[in-house]
């Protein structure tokens, strides 16, 4: 069945698998959101399944929370758990000092919340991801609905003193209407192209009224777990400095390969 997966996937699979080995028995583990982060889920929902793995998981959104009880992780919110051993996340880029974009799903507030409330954070991600300045990948600013527009002329107005090399934004849409977030917000999508002084961009955009958070994730990452589509995986620590490299094999299980949707 794992003919069935592009290159991309298995990538994204045997990076999901290799970083399901950081989680050890009794952790309380942040669960991500998107398509990498959801094939995490179903390797650790295996590991409780077939393993006995006891975990508590908070997810970063409401879908994450469905896939981890369907697949059978036990779910706390982060105010049950108050702090994390480990999150395990997507992300949209990372450059070498694993600081990252992330909100391609729309779970940027939550993701970074959780991030942030964990001892450590590893980012699971195929190699396409790597990149060596951020700002390709569109930037996603939270922003309250309530007078967005003049967020968002505030926000394209302030881009003009950045280093970046595009300034215009887009308010994400779902179809006919606003995409909304878990917690009931809009996102604008900053088409930077790159964007020059990433760390000074995260706090300017957080000083402004109507922003919510941004989706640039600075400091916060400590390892990123890379796929590769013939099944090799890259372990990079930024705080040991080490990079371990692995190949993971693809065994198959009607559990994890039967349901490809994120
Ligand atoms: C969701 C995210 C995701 O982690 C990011 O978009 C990567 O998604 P995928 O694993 O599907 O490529 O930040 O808000």
């Amino acid at each position: 069945m794992t003919g069935e997966l592009s290159p991309i996937d298995k990538a994204k699979f045997v990076a999901a698998k290799r970083a399901a080995q950081f989680v050890e028995d009794g952790m309380r583990v942040g669960l991500g959101t998107g398509s990498t982060a959801a094939w995490l889920v179903r390797c650790l929902g295996e590991m409780v399944r077939d393993d006995g793995l006891r975990i508590k998981g908070v997810p970063t959104s409401t879908r994450t929370a469905q896939l981890a009880r369907e697949v059978g992780i036990e779910v706390i919110s982060l105010d049950e758990a108050k702090w994390l051993d480990l999150t395990i996340d997507g992300a949209d880029e990372f450059d070498g000092e694993l600081n990252l974009i992330k909100g391609g799903g729309g779970a940027l507030l939550q993701e970074k919340i959780v991030a942030t409330a964990s001892d450590q954070m590893v980012v699971i991600a195929d190699i396409g991801k790597e990149v060596e300045t951020l700002g390709a990948f569109p930037l996603p600013v939270e922003v309250i609905p309530f007078g967005w527009q003049t967020t968002q002329a505030l926000v394209e107005e302030t881009l003009v003193s950045m280093d970046v090399l595009g300034r215009n934004s887009t308010l994400r849409m779902n179809g006919e209407i606003p995409f909304v977030t878990d917690e009931g917000n809009y996102i604008l999508d900053l088409h930077l192209k790159r964007i020059g002084n990433a760390r000074q961009m995260a706090l300017v955009m957080n000083q402004m009224p109507g922003v919510v958070e941004n989706g640039l994730f600075i400091d916060i990452c400590d390892a990123v777990v890379i796929g590769y589509g013939d099944g090799r995986v890259e372990v990079r620590d930024i705080n040991e400095g080490t990079v371990d490299r692995d190949k993971m094999e693809f065994v198959e299980t009607d559990n994890l390969f039967s349901d490809l949707s994120d």
